[in-house]
C-alpha cells in the first residue's frame, strides 16, 4: 500500500522506483530484467524517447473520444495488458487482482499460461474481456487442453508466443538462481515431480523449466496446427520483420503482435517501434497489427498509433502498479496511461483514434 505520508505515484515511472525500493531483489530482477547486456530491453526505450511528435493546432478537439474497435469489440483505449508470468510475486492476489482492475476499466487482459492462478480462477474473480497466451509444450496434449480450457472459460482470443524456443539468459536471474517459492506454480499446470520452477545447479529455475518442457522446434505447421484445435482467433506474438508478418497471415494469424518480449528473448532485437512501419506495410491492412515493449507513456501509445498500430501492450507497468497497490495499483496505472493518452490527443489535435495520422511522427511518417 501507498501510505499517507507518500503521495501516490504520479507516473509509471515513478510505480517502477516504488516497486523496485519494495519488491525482493530476485522478484524484482525478475520482472525487471532483459537478456544478455539487456541492450534490446533500453532500446525499446530509446527508440521511443527518439521519436518526436509534431502536433496539429486549433482542431477544436475539446474532450478527445479515446476508444478505438479492435476485433470487435470496442476498447475505451487502445491498450491491452500483456501476458506476464507468476503475478503472485507482486503481490499475493496476483493474476486476479489484475482481472479486477482490468475488468473495472473495461481493458482487456492477457492471461500468461505461467499464471500463477489458474484460467478458471481469473474468469471467477472477475468479468473483464481477456485473452489467453498460449506456450506450445513438448506435450501437444497438454498444450490442447489448456486451448481447450480456455476457450470453455471465454477467453476470446489465443496470443501464440513465437520468440521464445529457448529463454532469453537473464543474468540476473541466473546470478539470483530464479525460484519460484514453495506453494507457488504455474497454476495451469498440474505440478509434477521434477517440473516445479527451481533451479538445479547455477542456473534460473525458469530457464530449466523451460528447457525442460516448452517446445523449442516450433514451425509456421504449429500455427495451423493450434487454429485446427480451437475455434478462437490466434494473434501471432514476437514478430519484428514484415516476412514473418506476411507468414503470419498466410497462416491465418488474426493479428500481429510486434514484440521483441520486453527485451528479454533475443538481444540486440530492434526496439519494436522501429519496425512497426515494416510490419505495417507487410501486413497491408488484412489484419490489426498490435505493438509492445517500453510503453510507458500515453504520448508512447499516440506514436504507436500514429505508425500504424491498432492497439499496444504493456506488460511490466502493470507488475509496478500490482506490487505498489494491488489491484487498486493496477487500476491507478491504467488510469494514468488513460489519462496521458488522452491529453496527448488533445495536445497533438487529435479529437479521435482514427484521427492519429503518421504525419504527426516526423521523419517516420507524414514528414
Ligand atoms: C513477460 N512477457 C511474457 N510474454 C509471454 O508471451 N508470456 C509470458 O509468460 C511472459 N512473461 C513475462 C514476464 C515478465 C516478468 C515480463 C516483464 C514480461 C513479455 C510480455 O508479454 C511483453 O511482451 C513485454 O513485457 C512488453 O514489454 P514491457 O511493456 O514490459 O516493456
Ligand atoms: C518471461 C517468460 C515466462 O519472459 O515469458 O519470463
Amino acid at each position: 500500500m501507498t501510505t499517507p505520508s507518500e503521495p501516490p505515484p504520479v507516473s509509471i515511472a515513478e510505480y517502477g522506483r516504488l516497486a523496485a525500493a519494495r519488491l525482493p531483489v530476485m522478484t524484482y530482477d525478475y520482472f525487471a530484467s532483459g537478456a544478455d547486456d539487456e541492450v534490446t530491453l533500453r532500446r525499446n526505450r530509446e527508440a521511443f524517447e527518439r521519436l518526436a511528435l509534431r502536433p496539429r493546432v486549433l482542431r477544436g478537439v475539446g474532450v478527445p473520444d479515446t476508444s478505438v474497435e479492435v476485433f470487435g469489440r470496442r476498447h475505451p483505449l487502445p491498450l491491452i495488458v500483456a501476458p506476464t508470468a507468476f503475478a503472485r510475486l507482486a503481490h499475493p492476489d496476483g493474476e486476479i487482482a489484475v482481472a479486477r482492475a482490468c475488468a473495472a476499466a473495461g481493458v482487456t487482459q492477457t492471461l500468461s499460461t505461467l499464471s500463477t492462478y489458474s484460467l478458471e480462477a481469473v474468469v471467477e474473480a472477475g468479468g473483464g474481456p481477456r485473452w489467453f497466451q498460449v506456450y506450445v509444450f513438448r506435450d501437444r496434449a497438454l498444450t490442447r487442453s489448456l486451448v481447450e480450457r480456455a476457450e470453455a472459460a471465454g477467453y476470446e482470443s489465443l496470443v501464440l508466443t513465437v520468440d521464445a524456443p529457448v529463454l532469453g539468459s537473464r543474468e540476473r536471474d541466473v546470478r539470483n538462481r530464479f525460484v519460484l517459492p514453495e506453494g507457488m506454480y504455474p497454476a495451469n499446470l498440474v505440478p509434477e515431480e521434477g517440473q516445479e520452477v527451481r533451479p538445479a545447479g547455477e542456473e534460473s529455475g525458469l530457464a530449466r523449466y523451460f528447457t525442460s518442457r516448452i517446445d523449442p522446434a516450433l514451425t509456421w505447421d504449429d500455427v495451423d496446427w493450434l487454429r485446427s484445435v480451437s475455434r478462437l482467433p490466434v494473434l501471432v506474438k514476437g514478430v519484428v520483420r514484415g516476412d514473418d508478418a506476411r507468414l503470419a497471415v498466410s497462416h491465418g494469424a488474426a493479428g500481429i503482435i510486434v514484440s521483441n518480449h520486453g527485451g528479454r528473448q533475443l538481444d540486440s532485437a530492434p526496439a519494436t517501434i522501429d519496425v512497426l512501419r515494416e510490419v505495417v506495410e507487410a501486413v497491408a491492412g488484412r489484419v490489426p497489427v498490435l505493438l509492445d515493449g517500453g510503453v510507458r507513456r500515453g504520448t508512447d501509445i499516440v506514436k504507436a498509433v500514429a505508425l500504424g498500430a491498432a492497439a499496444v501492450l504493456i506488460g511490466r507497468p502493470v507488475l509496478w502498479g500490482l506490487a505498489v497497490d494491488g489491484e487498486a495499483g493496477v487500476a491507478r496505472v491504467l488510469a494514468l496511461l488513460h489519462e496521458e493518452f488522452a491529453r496527448a490527443m488533445a495536445l497533438c489535435g487529435c479529437g479521435s483514434v482514427a484521427g492519429i495520422g503518421a504525419d504527426l511522427v516526423p521523419g517516420q511518417g507524414g514528414g
